[in-house]
């Protein structure tokens, strides 16, 4: 662990600024392998030190599993403790995740609830055409999840759609909708793809 004095005494004089710079937004463009990292994780070590905020009070988010695995392990070299000293550092997806799993019931899931990404609702489709007759050959599963992306988007429910001027085909993949968000409930799913979405929404809501 070293000192707090000591690792900004080893920054330049602008990553400085930025680091101590606590109050308001800031931004910070610097090329590769120029010290961008460093600003961040020194800023972290530096506002947990001064006790400007508890760990738990601070959001930072990655892209990449690869930059929140360095960001954690180079604050925890700097204040200490263990993988939990900054609990909500992380990517979109795992501070989306994690957050959901605790607040899950408010939309209507329980907290261990299963992640799908894209091949795994393809399974799922597939098995609902199985077991409801239909030829998951004649019409892809993609296509189907499209349609049915394409109303969710729309914010239809399958109670919302009407079946009147549809064809069967149409008929079809509503009746697969059904089934699919019925299961969605039943197994208590959430589609990798719209997770942060979710969460993001949801943090406006609750106004975090
Ligand atoms: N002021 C400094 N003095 C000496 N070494 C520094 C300084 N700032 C950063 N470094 C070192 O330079 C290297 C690159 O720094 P860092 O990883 O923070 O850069 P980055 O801009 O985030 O890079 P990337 O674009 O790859 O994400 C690291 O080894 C870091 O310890
Ligand atoms: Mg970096």
């Amino acid at each position: 662990m070293e000192s707090i004095d000591k690792l900004i005494k080893n920054l330049n004089q602008n990553q400085k600024e930025a680091v101590l710079n606590t109050e308001g937004p800031n931004l910070v463009v610097a090329g590769a392998g120029s010290g961008k990292t460093r600003v961040l994780t020194t800023k972290l070590a530096y506002i947990i030190n001064q006790k400007k905020a508890w760990p738990n009070q601070i959001l930072c988010v990655t892209f990449t599993n690869k930059a929140a695995k360095e960001m954690q392990n180079r604050v925890l070299s700097y204040v200490g403790g263990n993988s939990s000293s900054v609990p909500w550092l992380g990517t979109f997806h795992s501070i989306s995740v994690k957050f959901l799993r605790r607040h899950a019931e408010a939309i209507g899931l329980k907290s261990n609830f299963t992640i799908l990404d894209t091949d795994d609702q393809k399974k799922l489709i597939r098995k609902i055409c199985e077991a409801e007759d239909i030829d998951a050959k004649k019409i892809s599963p993609m296509f189907i999840i499209s349609i049915i992306d394409k109303w969710k988007n729309r914010g239809l429910l399958p109670t919302d759609i009407k079946e009147g001027k549809s064809n069967s085909l149409e008929k079809s993949i509503l009746k697969i909708y059904s089934i699919y968000q019925k299961k969605f409930r039943i197994l208590m799913l959430l589609i990798l793809e719209i997770l942060y979405f979710i969460a993001l929404n949801f943090l406006k809501i609750i106004k975090i």
